[in-house]
C-alpha cells in the first residue's frame, strides 16, 4: 500500500493498466517538477522492465499533442500536465490514436478519462500538497515488485520544492508523507535550519548578500556589509584560502549567525513575521555529496530549471537518473547562464517597473525576458521595491512575431482572499483566441500579442470578482 490511500486506487488502476503497455511514450513538462516527474516514472517504468521512451513538451497544446498521437506507441503516460488539456486528450482517446495515462497536478479541463491520477480528483490541493513528481512516486509506489521505489521520494520531494511547495516554510499535505516514507527509507533528511536560497554551493558572504526574503539591513545586497556582519558574529570567512559556505560551519557558528541576522532585523525595524522566513524546514537528499546542487533540494531543483528551460531537458534528466559525470558538469554551465538571466530579468523588472491596475500589476518584457523563464522571474519580483503583494503579477514575454507568453503569480494570503489565477487567466485567454491554466496561485497562457490589452481587462475584472 502507498503513502496515501485516497490516491491508492487511481494509482494502481494507472499502474496496472502501464503493466499491460508493450511500450510507452511518456510526455512530461519542461520545467523541475515536469523532470523530475519523468525520472520518477521512467525509473519505476524501467524496474518494472516496461520499455520506455520519454519527450519534453514546452506546453501541451493542441499541436503537440497531435504530434503525439501520430507517434507508434499505442499507451502515452503525460506527467505534469495533461489534466488541463484532457478534452483534447479525450477526443483523441475516443478515435483511438493512443491510450492516455495522465498523472497530473494541474486543475482539470471538463472532460475525464479512466486513467487519471490528480489530487485535486480526490479534494488534495495540487498547488501546496502534491506536485507532478509526487504525483508520479505514488504511481512508483503502485507499480513496485522487487525494489519498494521509496528511493525515488527525494526526487518527489525537489520537484514540489521546485514548483515552490514549501513557500509557507514547509512541506505539507502528500507531499508530508512523501517526506516521511523518504527519511524512513534514507534517502531524504529534513531539518530546521537558515531558510535562505545557496546554502549548500553559495561562499558564505554571497548567500547573505543575496537574502531577499525578508531583507536584511545593512546586509541583502551589500557584500561589504554581510562581510562586515559576518565577521562581527566571529565567523572565520575563509578556510584553506577558499570561501567557506554555510555547509562548512559547525552547529554552533551556525546558531550564532541565525541569532545575530534575527536580532539584527528585529533591532533594524523588521516585522516579526517576515523575520521568521529567515528559518524554515529544509530537505537535503542524504545521499548526494555534501556542498553540491544536488544537496539541497531547493539547489536542485534550480539545477533543473536550467536545463529544461533552454532546451536541454535530457542534460537534467541525465542527472535525476544518477549521470554525476558529463551531464551534471554541463547543468552546472546551464546554470551560470541561468542565473545570470535570472538576475538580469529581475534587474529589468526593477529599471522599468510595473503598471499598477486596480486588481493586478502586470510588466510586458517583449523579448528582453526568455518566454521559458518570465514567470519565475515574475515571482522573485515579489520581493522587489515597486512591486506590491497585495496583488498578483502578470508578466508579457514574447513568444512569437504573433504571440506572448503570460504568466501570473499570486500569493497563499490571495488565494485565501479567493484568488483563482487558473480559472481567471483560463477565461480571459480563451475570450481573446488564447488559451491557459495552471493553479490557484500560479498559472500561464498563450494571447494573440494584438489582443495584450483586451485580455488584461478581462482578466483585472475576474480577479477582482474572485477577491471581492
Ligand atoms: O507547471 P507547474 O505546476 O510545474 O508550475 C508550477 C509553477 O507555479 C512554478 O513555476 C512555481 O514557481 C509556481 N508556483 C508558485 N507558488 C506556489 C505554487 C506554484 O509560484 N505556491
Ligand atoms: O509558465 P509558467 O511558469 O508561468 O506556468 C505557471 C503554471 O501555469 C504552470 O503550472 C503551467 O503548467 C501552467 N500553464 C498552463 N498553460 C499555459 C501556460 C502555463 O497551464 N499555457
Ligand atoms: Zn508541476
Amino acid at each position: 500500500m502507498g503513502p496515501v490511500p485516497e490516491l491508492a486506487d487511481r494509482a494502481r488502476s494507472c499502474a496496472d493498466r502501464l503493466r499491460q503497455a508493450e511500450s510507452v511514450l511518456l510526455a512530461s513538462h519542461i520545467d523541475a517538477d515536469g523532470l523530475t516527474s519523468a525520472a520518477i516514472a521512467a525509473s519505476a517504468l524501467e524496474r518494472a522492465e516496461i520499455p520506455t521512451t520519454v519527450v519534453f513538451k514546452n506546453q501541451l497544446d493542441d499541436e503537440e499533442i497531435a504530434s503525439i498521437a501520430a507517434r507508434e506507441e499505442e499507451t502515452v503516460l503525460f506527467t505534469d500536465f495533461g489534466s488541463g488539456q484532457l478534452d483534447a486528450i479525450s477526443d483523441h482517446e475516443s478515435r483511438g490514436d493512443f491510450e492516455p495515462i495522465v498523472v497530473d497536478h494541474h486543475q482539470p479541463a471538463d472532460a475525464e478519462t479512466r486513467y487519471h491520477l490528480n489530487p485535486l480528483l480526490e479534494g488534495i490541493d495540487g498547488a501546496s500538497e502534491l506536485s507532478g513528481a509526487g504525483a508520479c512516486y505514488l504511481l512508483a509506489r503502485a507499480l513496485e515488485d522487487d525494489t519498494d521505489n521509496r528511493d525515488l521520494a527525494g526526487l518527489a520531494v525537489v520537484g514540489a520544492v521546485g514548483d515552490m511547495q514549501a513557500s509557507g516554510g514547509e512541506l505539507v499535505g502528500t507531499n508530508r508523507a512523501i517526506v516521511d516514507e523518504g527519511m524512513a527509507a534514507g534517502v531524504l533528511e529534513e531539518r530546521t535550519d537558515l531558510a535562505l536560497y545557496g546554502t549548500q554551493t553559495r561562499p558564505l558572504p554571497k548567500l547573505l548578500e543575496y537574502a531577499d526574503r525578508p531583507r536584511i539591513p545593512g546586509v541583502t545586497g551589500d557584500q561589504a556589509g554581510a562581510i562586515e556582519f559576518l565577521e562581527s558574529v566571529g565567523i572565520q570567512l575563509k578556510a584553506d584560502g577558499e570561501w567557506r559556505r554555510w555547509v562548512d560551519l559547525s552547529m554552533d557558528e551556525r546558531q550564532s549567525v541565525v541569532s545575530a541576522l534575527l536580532k539584527r532585523g528585529v533591532n533594524r525595524g523588521v516585522s516579526a513575521d517576515s523575520i521568521d522566513g529567515l528559518v524554515g524546514t529544509t530537505y537535503t537528499l542524504a545521499e548526494e555529496q555534501p556542498g553540491t546542487e544536488l544537496r539541497d533540494a531547493s539547489e536542485f531543483s534550480t539545477l533543473l530549471n536550467a536545463t529544461a528551460r533552454y532546451e536541454r531537458a535530457d542534460v537534467g534528466l541525465a542527472v535525476c537518473l544518477g549521470d554525476r559525470g558529463d551531464a551534471l558538469a554541463r547543468a552546472r554551465r546551464l546554470l551560470a547562464n541561468h542565473r545570470r538571466n535570472l538576475s538580469e530579468g529581475l534587474e529589468w523588472v526593477r529599471q522599468q517597473g510595473v503598471t499598477l491596475e486596480s486588481n493586478l500589476q502586470w510588466f510586458d518584457a517583449g523579448d528582453a525576458i526568455r518566454e521559458t523563464i518570465v514567470g519565475i522571474v515574475a515571482g522573485m519580483a515579489f520581493g522587489t521595491p515597486g512591486v506590491k503583494r497585495d496583488r498578483p503579477i502578470v508578466a508579457f514575454a514574447e513568444k512569437s512575431d504573433t504571440e506572448r507568453k503570460v504568466s501570473a503569480r499570486g500569493t497563499p494570503a490571495l488565494v485565501t482572499q479567493g484568488l483563482d489565477l487558473s480559472d481567471a487567466i483560463g477565461a480571459a485567454s480563451r475570450a481573446v483566441g488564447g488559451d491557459g491554466g495552471g493553479h490557484d496561485v500560479a498559472a500561464g497562457a498563450t494571447i494573440p500579442t494584438d489582443q495584450r490589452m483586451a485580455f488584461l481587462d478581462r482578466l483585472d475584472a475576474a480577479i477582482g470578482e474572485q477577491i471581492a
